[in-house]
């Protein structure tokens, strides 16, 4: 089981404040200096996995909206129900795993059937329509979301049109 670090950017500002007050806070110094305001601020919808046709890997998908000021990262993403979860990229005819992808502030991360898709590996058990799956899927900046991810048909297509 492999996991990534998510190395937030680690801004080396140290030297400079010899009292470091606390920890915990995981201190992301922001060059604006608006103290709180400047985080994203994320909201899933639209999650779904298709029921997957394979006894080994399935693949979910979902919107992440970020509404607030700051872009922030998708970098890992953890499930009990497999033992791999990566992020996967498709361009083209072929897909690949990425580090993180990134959902710029006031924009949206799309993952859809064809896109950007989250890859469910090495299942511990085969996930069956009308059940759901949780996840958790874990960021630079805002932290830890879980999603309870609802199984659809295998062939379920998302009616959301614009
Ligand atoms: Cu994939």
């Amino acid at each position: 089981m492999r996991r990534r670090l998510a190395g937030p950017a680690l801004v080396t500002a140290t030297a400079t404040a010899l009292v470091v007050t606390g920890c915990g806070s995981s201190g992301s110094s922001d060059s604006s200096g608006s103290s709180s305001a400047s985080d994203a601020k994320l909201s899933v919808r639209a999650a779904y996995m298709p029921q997957p046709v394979s006894d080994s890997m399935a693949a979910g998908f979902l919107v992440l909206a970020n509404d607030g000021t700051t872009a922030d990262e998708l970098t890992s993403v953890t499930s009990d129900i497999a033992q791999d979860v990566t992020v996967h990229e498709t361009t083209g005819q072929s897909m690949q795993e990425v580090a993180a992808l990134k959902i710029p502030a006031g924009g949206e991360l799309v993952l859809k059937s064809g896109g950007d898709h989250l890859m469910f590996e090495n299942l511990k058990r085969k996930p069956k329509e009308g059940e759901t799956v949780s996840l958790r899927l874990n960021f630079t900046k805002s932290g830890a979301i879980t999603v309870e991810m609802p199984v659809r048909s295998a062939t379920y297509q998302p009616t959301s049109g614009h």
